[in-house]
């Protein structure tokens, strides 16, 4: 069979059930064009080394670029003996090429060293499209939070009132998240950029093939320098559907933030119709299914991780053919996020605030409990009275059913002596704003500076 790859030492040919059971080229067919880069650098390497003549070259150049043309248009597509990718491109070449040229081009390489380089390549790319979707997440969340610089909002812990807040500090605690998970792929692709090809089987090869020349064809940066890390590590896969399972994972807490807003009873944001679903029956509805579809695919990416891990764990050195199985994770959680993300900024981008009601809503519950407490601090109240103190007007205010700043000056008074009329000043939200004024507070000063330095970390990625 021509799409083999091995069978010298054979009798017969595979059992059917083998057969079905090792083929990829169902999913691996998407390399292919990175293979094909791949065997160009290699067909100079060889020519390099004198293992193909001048016109060797040449005719082998052209064989893969009509090849690569005929793979592109749909023309060439695997065929169903093809086993894998590799395979199936060496029968296209030979057709092309002939045998005795495109025969030669294996020399010197292996699918092991071949399929490690080509994951990489792919990981690379996709390492950079989806950094530039998380950035228009990014973009999406500024352009709202410069939209509302002033907008306070109820601050939570334990989803409870806790202080209040601005909406545009919320907003870009989700940015500085997002931003990491952009850096995180830049260091990845540090590690990344170092190409397997040349590493052969296991051990390198003895044709005196330059790998760097590869390697730098390919792009990346350097060679292995350990032909059977090269070919048996993974972990640059593993970090890559860390990565995207990170990135989910911080999708998923923000859509779960504005599935909540979007209630009846929070009613703090109105999602734009573009973004929002109806339902068959209820005609009524309308859904926060964006969210809850990233939230759900969140689940997805953690499991392409896990399955990854799962594959890797007790693998011994060097190639093991259960590495196959490290492709379709990584294609799935590229094409999950570059998917989801568009999605998801486009409907942060629409979201409309209800910021009348988030400001109505944020000093209540007593949130400004903490501001009467760091009031009497700076009156001279050691912190721990202070705290008493706060939390007794915060027991009468509720007692009666009103919140702090309906207490009279009597009231206070009452309390503490220290509880004069002037702790008014902090019993409101923008008092209260105001006052958190140091570097990564959420007074307006402090959020306009967060603002201007996550800019400055913005402009080199
Ligand atoms: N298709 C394989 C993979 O995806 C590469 C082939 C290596 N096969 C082998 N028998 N050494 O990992």
């Amino acid at each position: 069979n021509e799409g083999s790859l091995w069978g010298g030492r054979f009798a017969g040919g595979p059992a059917d059930a083998l057969a079905a059971l090792s083929k990829s080229t169902d999913f691996d067919w998407r390399l292919a064009r990175y293979d094909i880069a791949g065997s160009r650098a290699h067909a100079r390497v060889l020519h390099r080394s004198g293992l193909l003549t001048d016109d060797e070259l040449t005719g082998m150049i052209e064989a893969l670029d009509r090849l690569e043309a005929d793979v592109v248009s749909g023309d060439y597509v695997a065929a169903e003996s093809d086993e894998d990718v590799h395979g199936s491109l060496e029968r296209g070449l030979i057709e092309r090429a002939g045998v005795d040229l495109g025969g030669k081009l294996r020399a010197g390489r292996s699918r092991n060293d071949q399929i490690a380089t080509l994951g990489r390549m792919f990981l690379r790319d996709h390492a950079r499209l989806i950094s530039v979707g998380v950035l228009d997440t990014i973009d999406a969340l500024i352009a709202q939070a410069e939209a509302h610089p002033y907008a306070p909002m109820p601050g939570r812990t334990h989803l409870q009132h806790a202080q209040p807040v601005l909406l545009s500090h919320h907003l870009l605690a989700h940015a500085w998240a997002m931003l990491r998970d952009v850096q995180r792929f830049i260091d990845f692709d540090a590690r990344a950029a170092v190409s397997p090809y040349g590493s052969g089987a296991l051990a390198g090869s003895s044709l005196g093939l330059d790998p760097n020349a590869v390697a730098a064809e390919l792009g990346f940066d350097s060679a292995a320098w350990n032909s059977i890390d090269g070919t048996a590590a993974r972990d640059v896969f593993a970090e890559f559907a860390w990565i995207s399972a990170m990135i989910g994972v911080n999708l998923s807490r923000i859509s779960e933030e504005v599935i909540f807003w979007a209630t009846k009873e929070a009613s703090f944001v109105t999602l734009d119709d573009a973004f929002s679903t109806g339902s068959s029956i209820m005609p009524q509805k309308k859904n926060p299914d964006v969210a809850e579809l990233a939230r759900g695919k969140s689940g997805r990416l953690i499991g392409d991780l896990t399955g990854l891990l799962a594959t890797l764990k007790g693998l011994p050195l060097a190639y093991n053919r259960d590495l196959q199985e490290d492709k379709e994770p990584v294609f799935d959680a590229a094409d999950t996020l570059e998917l989801l993300l568009p999605a998801v900024s486009g409907m942060i981008a629409t979201l409309r605030f209800n910021t009348e009601k988030m400001a109505e809503l944020a000093p209540q519950g007593f949130a400004l409990a903490t501001d009467i407490a760091e009031w009497l601090v700076r009156q001279g109240v050691p912190f721990r009275v202070a705290h008493e103190l706060s939390g007794e007007a915060v027991k009468l205010a509720e007692s009666r059913g009103v919140e702090l700043w309906d207490l009279t000056d009597e009231e206070y008074a009452g309390v503490s002596e220290h509880l004069t009329p002037d702790v008014r000043t902090v019993l409101t939200t923008e008092g209260s704003l105001r006052s958190r004024s140091s570097q990564g507070g959420t007074g307006p000063d402090a959020v306009a500076a967060q603002l201007e330095e996550l800019q400055r970390q913005l402009a080199p990625v």
